[in-house]
């Protein structure tokens, strides 16, 4: 298999780290059918990369074999941002999607024990066929099998379909919300996006919680919930509680 190194994960403050972990816990009693989960957000800039990568990192961790997709192929920087190393260069989902090479050839096994990663090497300007592609579904098929969980790193819902055809393909969805920037509307928009997909929505992240506005006691950078906490669930899947 092919190997890359990640060469540049952040540390994470405790408090991160600890609401991170809480997040995997809370996914892990989302039912054992729950395997390949989407991450999302309305806009860029959330967060998703950022909780996609940790959680992965995190369930990898404790012993999951855990693959992450990247599939935001307009506009993923991960491959820079966490600085992705291999000496022979590196081939993406782009590579796989388009033909070019088979679906073991994008699966890196990675310097985490356990983490395995479907990378994008080069960001393409319209993705949309490729996403649409037989070979999308036949890919995450194919994973399902041989990973215990797939979590798969999206666009943004706003402005593409992009994100809507891949969630058809998971088994649920997360959305992030980046606290304070998000106008209520605009999410209230994403939930009614996602819930007409029928996928699950297993729960919101919202990332960025500006703790410097709350007591000590509230020192967590991260905050996890179902959509009902705010009001808004009925779903089957917002009935479990987080705790
Ligand atoms: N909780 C967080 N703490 C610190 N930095 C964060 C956090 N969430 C996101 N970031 C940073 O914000 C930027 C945007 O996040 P990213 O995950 O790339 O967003 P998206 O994938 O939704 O476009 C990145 O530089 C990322 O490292
Ligand atoms: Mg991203």
């Amino acid at each position: 298999m092919n190997h890359l190194d990640i060469t540049n994960m952040p540390n994470l403050p405790f408090d991160v780290q600890e609401s991170l972990n809480q997040l995997r816990i809370n996914l892990g009693f989302s039912g054992a059918e729950i395997k390949t989960i989407m991450i999302t957000s309305s806009t860029p800039n959330e967060g998703k990369s950022f909780v996609a990568i940790n959680l992965w990192k995190m369930m990898a961790n404790v012993g999951s074999r855990v693959l992450l997709i990247d599939t935001d192929l307009r506009n993923s920087d991960m491959r820079t941002k966490y600085r992705f190393q291999n000496e022979n260069g590196i081939l993406g989902i782009e590579h796989y999607l388009s033909g070019k090479i088979e679906l073991f050839d994008t699966i890196y096994e990675t310097n985490y024990q356990n983490g395995y990663i479907i990378p994008v090497s080069t960001n393409i300007v319209d993705p949309t066929t490729l996403l649409e592609s037989n070979r999308f579904k036949v890919m995450l098929e194919q994973c399902k099998s041989r990973f215990d969980y797939i979590i798969v790193d999206t666009p943004p819902l706003g402005s593409v379909a992009d994100a809507l055809n891949i969630a058809k393909h998971c088994d649920g969805t997360l959305l992030v919300i980046r606290s304070g920037e998000v106008p209520r509307k605009v999410v209230n928009d994403s939930v009614s996006l996602l819930r007409r997909t029928e996928v699950p929505l297993l729960g919101v992240v919202l990332n960025r919680v500006d703790t410097s506005k709350r007591g000590s006691n509230y020192g967590y950078y991260y905050r996890y919930g179902y959509y009902s906490n705010y009001g808004y669930g009925n779903g089957k899947s917002d009935k479990k509680k987080p705790k």
